[in-house]
């Protein structure tokens, strides 16, 4: 019972930018990455992509940035390093609508 509660609380934290401990394994690529650590939040909107970016957000340094720090909401990825931090934020610009 006590675990229970405590499993809940954790989620509830991770929810409310937390930090994830998830690491990618050896050469993930940013598909495999989205899919482990983001689709469960992220999903595609109508017109068939993930995110609506503005050209400020729409580059690979403020989207690995978003990665690493987190948001309001958006948990912190801080265990992503430099390389797969690169392709998942390659990852995310292919599959993002840039407004
Ligand atoms: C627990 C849910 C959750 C997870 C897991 C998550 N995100 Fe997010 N993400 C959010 C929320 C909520 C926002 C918008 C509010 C904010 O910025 O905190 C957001 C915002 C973003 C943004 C800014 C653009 C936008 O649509 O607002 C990017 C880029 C992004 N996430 C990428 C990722 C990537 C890449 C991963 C996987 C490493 C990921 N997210 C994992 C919840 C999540």
């Amino acid at each position: 019972m006590r675990s229970t509660v405590l499993v809940v609380l954790g989620l509830v934290m991770a929810g409310c930018a937390g930090k994830e401990t998830y690491s990618p394994a050896a050469g993930a690529t940013g598909e495999d990455m989205f899919r482990e650590a983001c689709a469960e939040c992220h999903e595609p909107k109508e017109h068939g992509s993930y995110f609506e970016l503005d050209k400020e957000e729409a580059t690979a340094t403020a989207v690995a940035e978003k990665i690493s720090k987190g948001g309001f909401m958006m948990p912190a990825f801080p265990n992503i390093g430099s390389a797969e931090l690169k392709r998942l934020s390659d990852y995310v610009l292919d599959i993002s609508k840039i407004e």
